[in-house]
């Protein structure tokens, strides 16, 4: 359905007349005006505590931010992604990652088939592997017991992944390593595997596509090492699992249907964790835990579903965003994990929200004439607090942030989970209220280094608070996010399930790799500066 153009819309005309006006509101005032204000702004869900409390918003901003998301037809759209409906315009196909969580005892149907029990039977396929691996029951080639469980995939086929191993790794199994190879650099593969015992090691080539350049390279060079040890073709079979739905390449490359975990073109790389792109993740933290992850993912959904937008966290956040790229110039939102479990999850993040929201065509092709999705960026805390928390507070550019911690430890130590926690609270404190010149004054500063402690304050925190990180939890968080990316689509009127802008540069590529190996000197017919760097490149090589 084709809606008004963002920008005509009353609610945008309206939010760039009020936004103008927060810019001018300290966070100060906002708290002295309201003192229940550090409670008015908080969203309970999902094992999620959301506290906005530190926007620059007031009830009008919400309000009108609500009014957007109506027009914008974002309950329409959301009924239509949960109903199963191609809302993925550009490649004509559902975006059902939903299904993924859905209890068996539901129907969802795309094109007319239920795919709930299509996910529950993979489910189970998952189970029996993970299960048969755990117990040290799944041989190799030789009769060996696999002990090492190697990822091949990129993107989503693997971001997913890494980043739930590394964040559940204390519900993992000790008794098996976990390796994830995405790179084409060979040090990736080389790096990942030379400790390895090939007898002891099970491959999973994680590829929705089985055609992406990276996964199969590094695939192939598993094969032929596993392959040369054995010097026997046959050893594949047993080494080798595929998560593909392209049946084709994945027989071509040896692996059998018994071999081979399903996906659907319902499920994109970026929000396919839930899928058999978690097997690794199931491997490693036991059906259990996966199957408690999943629920976390549920209970999100729910809310996302049934909440109305007001006390609704994906959408409160998606708005939030979309408000500090649009009216105050936001480029880049910072997310900060203080649980060093996650250390993954802003580089997850970034796919996440930067391949889906990082389009300059509207979803009917029009070119849009307003920023869209902004950069994702963050690190672990408190490292990022000793590198370049300083621009956060005292540059000249806004960087909202959203600042993730735990009630509980999983390593509860001393008083180090209490020191990191005060952190996280104190950081968000420091941007949203800053230090005022009187204050520097009031310590005793000397009057040529007060403006140097100055801090400005104003800048917009959102804190996401939970018990411990647990599978559920995790879910919760990803759920939360992919929702928020979803609302921000919408709003903006972009497609956030393609991502055309990652193939040029693959078509590109495979142009120039002859041109570097030819033996004999190649014409080059690229602009200037792309013919000399392949000279350049050609010239200072060894061979
Ligand atoms: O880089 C683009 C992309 O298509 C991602 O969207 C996707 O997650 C990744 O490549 C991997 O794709 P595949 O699972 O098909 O190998």
């Amino acid at each position: 359905m084709t809606r008004t153009p963002l920008t005509a819309q009353p609610a945008f005309k309206a939010l760039t007349h009020h936004a103008n006006i927060m810019a001018h509101r300290s966070m100060r005032a906002l708290f002295a005006n309201d003192a229940q204000r550090g409670e008015r702004y908080v969203i309970e869900a999902a094992g999620l505590y959301f506290d906005y409390s530190k926007n620059l918003i007031n009830e009008v901003t919400m309000a009108i931010l609500s009014d957007l998301a109506l027009a914008s037809g974002l309950i329409e759209e959301r009924e239509a992604m949960f109903r199963g409906a191609r809302i993925n315009l550009s490649e004509s196909r559902a975006a059902l990652h939903v299904a993924l969580r859905t209890p068996p005892t539901e129907v969802l149907e795309v094109d007319s088939v239920d795919v709930i029990p299509q996910v529950h039977a993979t489910l189970k396929k998952m189970a029996n592997c993970a299960i048969e691996l755990r117990e040290g029951r799944r041989r190799g080639h030789s009769g060996r017991v696999i002990k090492n469980v190697v990822n091949v995939g990129i993107g989503g086929s693997e971001l997913g992944p890494v980043m739930a191993y590394e964040a559940l790794r204390t519900y993992a199994t000790n008794e098996l390593t976990f390796r994830f190879i995405s790179n084409i650099d060979a040090t990736d593969l080389l790096e990942n595997i030379e400790d390895l015992d090939p007898e002891e090691t099970l491959f999973i080539v994680s590829s929705k596509s089985f055609t992406t350049l990276e996964t199969i390279v590094n695939a192939r060079a598993a094969r032929e090492w596993i392959v040369s040890h054995y010097e026997d073709e046959l050893a594949v079979a047993a080494h080798f699992l595929a998560i593909s739905n392209n049946r084709r390449e994945v027989a071509e490359f040896g692996i059998t249907p018994a071999a081979t975990f399903e996906l659907w073109d319902w499920v994109g790389g970026r929000y396919s964790m839930g899928s058999a792109i978690g097997l690794s993740t199931m491997i490693a933290i036991g059906p259990e835990h996966f199957q408690e992850m999943l629920s976390g993912f549920r209970a999100m959904d729910e809310h996302f579903r049934l909440a109305p937008i007001g006390e609704n966290m994906p959408i409160i956040l998606g708005l939030l965003t979309f408000y500090y790229r649009q009216f105050f110039d936001a480029q880049s939102i910072g997310v900060m994990p203080y649980e060093r479990y996650l250390k993954r999850f802003p580089a997850y993040l970034q796919q996440l929200t930067m391949e889906s929201l990082g389009k300059g065509v509207t979803r009917e092709g029009r070119p849009v004439i307003y920023p869209t999705g902004p950069v994702f960026w963050g690190e672990a805390g408190t490292n990022g607090q000793h590198s370049f928390f300083q621009l956060l507070h005292q540059g000249t550019q806004l960087v909202p942030l959203d600042l993730i911690g735990f009630a509980n430890s999983l390593h509860p130590k001393g008083e180090q989970h209490e020191i990191l926690s005060a952190n996280l609270f104190a950081q968000a404190e420091a941007l949203a209220f800053g230090l005022s010149a009187e204050e520097v004054r009031g310590e005793g500063t000397p009057e040529n280094i007060v403006p140097f402690k100055v801090m400005p304050g104003n800048r917009p925190t959102n804190v996401i608070l939970a018990e411990r990180l647990t599978p559920a939890v995790l879910g919760a968080l990803v759920a939360l996010y992919e929702h928020s990316v979803f609302t921000q689509s919408v709003i903006l009127q972009v497609n956030p399930f393609d991502q055309w802008g990652v193939e040029f540069g693959k078509q590109l590529a495979e142009r120039i790799l002859p041109e570097l190996e030819d033996e004999q000197e190649p014409l080059l017919a690229h602009d200037s500066s792309t013919n000399s760097l392949i000279r350049r490149y050609r010239s200072l090589r060894d061979h």
